[in-house]
């Protein structure tokens, strides 16, 4: 399958590699095109680069069989097999995922669930989910727009977000959240946000 925006560059030895994962359906929208933005300075700093569309990737919701906590392996074989392949050889990780129906969008959730086979081997089978030896710390960041500018808005998008760099050994550096951003490339309306989203990608480039 072709997949958009995806360089596949195999990391030159030394070199942090970012991964952004734009999780919104819209493609281009407002999320995507900050998260863009923040690769571009990750990029520029010398970072070798992957931008996911993820509605690229063809993957089911966590079946909740229970599997993974024996073996700490998801018995679902499709793509998110790779998708959590590459989230775990990145150094710097920005995740892009706008608010639908007050929580993080449904793409981002169903990919966040299928990460409870690190949970499990984590918490129940003692094992690394990720292996942190010989390895920059890992490092991300959160970006996030919303329609309205409701009170807690973002609170359970960024509880969720929390949760998933938790269990994938990556330090959330930021959450970047932009309230009353709704139509279609709106956020272009608001250059601070880009000019924010910007400077976290030249810090997420710096070694942490
Ligand atoms: C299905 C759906 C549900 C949404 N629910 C909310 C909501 O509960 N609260 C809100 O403030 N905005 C909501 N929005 C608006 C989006 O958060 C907003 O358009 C955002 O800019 C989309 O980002 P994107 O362009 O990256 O997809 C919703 C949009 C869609 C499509």
């Amino acid at each position: 399958m072709e997949r958009s925006g995806v360089t596949g560059v195999k990391p030159a030895p030394g070199r942090l590699t970012s991964l952004a994962l734009a999780c919104s359906p819209r493609i281009n929208g407002n999320t995507s095109q900050l998260a863009a933005a923040a690769l571009a300075e990750c990029r520029q700093a010398g970072c070798d680069t992957e931008f996911i569309q993820l509605t690229d990737y063809r993957f089911e919701p966590c079946r909740a069989c229970g599997a993974c906590n024996t073996t700490g392996k998801c018995v679902i074989k499709d793509d998110a097999l790779q998708l959590f392949d590459k989230i775990r050889s990145a150094d710097r990780l920005i995740v892009a995922a706008p608010i639908f129906s007050m929580g993080i969008n449904a793409q981002a959730k169903a990919l966040i669930d299928r990460s409870q086979q690190f949970w499990a081997a984590k918490y129940l089978l003692d094992r690394k989910a990720v292996d942190l030896e010989n390895r920059p710390a890992r490092e991300g960041i959160f970006i996030s727009c919303a329609g309205t500018n409701l009170p807690g808005v973002f609170d359970g998008a960024i509880q969720v977000v929390k949760y998933f760099f938790m269990i994938m050994e990556v330090k959330l550096v930021k959450t970047l959240c932009y309230s009353d951003v709704d139509l279609k490339g709106e956020i272009l309306e608001h250059p601070e946000a880009m000019e924010e989203v910007k400077e976290y990608g030249r810090k997420l480039a710096e070694l942490g």
